[in-house]
């Protein structure tokens, strides 16, 4: 029922699995999903607990180290991030190089590379100091170059970061904050975010995490494979969903609110007609994700004083789908992007911005899963197999002798 077939290729039995919906490329100990029972656990702990009682760099931690930090060794990763954030001097005229106004992903991706250039300390990938120099440096400059791609592309001034605020702290004020004035930070933003990276720092074997073990398998250094996996998450089936549902919502509003109206288009299956941020190819009950930033949704939206319309049509669509017999048969459920996009939108991020944030919040996961790839001996370099369907031998014009 997979869509898998054995199949004899030329030299031998392949098995062909399209999107690998039934083949697992590795063994990992970081992430567990139950996509029937709707679980997501990180090393073992619940994603709900994490969500309530831990914070993003202390998860951060834990999805890379496999443990949670002691007091200590917290103490001692702050640190070297918080003093990690600044970029060369140089990165910010590369940033100037960009037009204005460009998307911020395939700036981020670039920066990542172009801070590969000036990291040639960090590079070996057998070496354990030379890894967590690397560590510590993508997670420490990650917030920078992400709130720099978006200064970028909207036309304002960088901030350089400040070492006496957190992580989200910084990153919100670099992302918002004008060199001229104070920055004012909201303290439920700052939670509500810290959340939102919590529930994004790993996923398993995700299109981009793939990718990032794929790219590492040929024994590239980490900053490579990382931005491979940013290019894989700029896609819309992957990172780009929140905004999907964002654009679907306001479609409704804009057409007169009528939430009914539009489910009876989604299960006539009318061309292109989906409801967005439903559905998931390994949960097949309420992500756990979803549950958690349903919670956040209204919080936020209400604390930011914004106009709940949207957010109302998310609830009432939400309903009207969980007690439908379309979506009851087929398992959809909403998933974590179905409330993300309006949160960030209350936030004060602009859409091109979200996948962004999906790229900050996934960057503990790349990590842990390159390390865990280049530290397991049955590591290989990723070589999938095809099955050949194209033309059977044939001679060049002019040429003889092929059999
Ligand atoms: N709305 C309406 N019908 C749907 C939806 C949806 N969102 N999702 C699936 N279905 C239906 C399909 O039409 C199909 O029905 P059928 O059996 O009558 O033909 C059935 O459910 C199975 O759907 P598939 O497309 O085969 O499921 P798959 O696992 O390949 O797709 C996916 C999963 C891509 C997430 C899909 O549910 C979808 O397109 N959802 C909307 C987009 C979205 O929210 N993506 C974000 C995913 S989360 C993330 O990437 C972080």
């Amino acid at each position: 029922g997979y869509g898998i077939s054995k199949l004899m290729s030329t030299t031998g039995n392949v098995t062909l699995d399209p999107g690998f919906t039934n083949t697992a490329s590795c063994k990992s100990e970081i992430t567990y999903i139950d996509g029937d029972a709707g679980i997501l656990r990180y090393r073992g702990y619940p994603i709900e607990q994490l969500a309530e009682h831990s914070n993003f760099l202390e998860v951060a931690y834990l999805v890379i180290y496999g443990e949670l930090p002691t007091g200590a060794q917290m103490e001692h990763f702050s640190e070297r991030i918080t003093r990690g954030t600044m970029l060369d001097e140089r990165m910010r005229d590369l940033f100037r190089c960009f037009p204005r106004r460009s998307h911020p992903m395939p700036v981020l991706s670039a920066g990542v590379m172009a801070l590969s250039t000036f990291a040639t300390d960090s590079l070996d990938v057998f070496d354990q100091d030379q890894i967590e120099l690397a560590t510590h440096r993508l997670m420490a400059k990650m917030p920078t170059l992400a709130a720099y791609a978006y200064k970028n592309s909207v036309g304002q001034p960088f901030l350089y970061p400040r070492n006496d605020l957190g992580y989200v702290e910084n990153f919100l004020r670099m992302s918002f904050g004008f060199p001229t004035e104070e920055y004012e930070l909201d303290p439920a933003t700052v939670k509500a975010l810290d959340t939102l990276l919590i529930l994004h720092a790993d996923h398993e074997q995700n299109c981009s995490t793939s990718t990032v073990r794929l790219v590492g398998s040929s024994q590239a250094d980490i900053y490579a494979s990382i931005a491979a996996g940013i290019n894989a998450l700029s896609g819309p089936l992957h990172g780009g969903a929140n905004q999907a549902v964002l654009e679907m919502l306001g479609r409704i509003d804009a057409d007169g609110g009528d939430v009914n109206k539009f489910v009876t288009r989604v299960k006539n299956k009318e061309a292109g007609v989906r409801l967005m941020g439903f559905g998931h190819r390994v949960y097949k009950n309420y992500d756990p994700r979803a549950a958690i930033i349903k919670k956040h949704a209204d919080e936020i939206l209400r604390a930011t004083g914004q106009q709940n319309a949207l957010l109302d049509i998310a609830q009432e669509l939400e309903q009207i789908a969980l007690s439908d017999d379309y979506f009851k048969e087929r398992k959809l459920y909403p998933n974590v992007d179905f409330y993300t996009g309006l949160i960030y939108e209350a936030m004060g991020f602009p859409s091109n911005y979200f996948t962004v944030l999906f790229a900050l919040g996934r960057l503990p996961g790349w990590i842990a899963q390159w390390r865990e790839m280049m530290s397991d001996p049955d590591t290989k370099i990723g070589r999938p197999r095809q099955v050949y369907v194209g033309a059977a031998e044939r001679n060049y014009p002019g040429a003889e002798g092929a059999a």
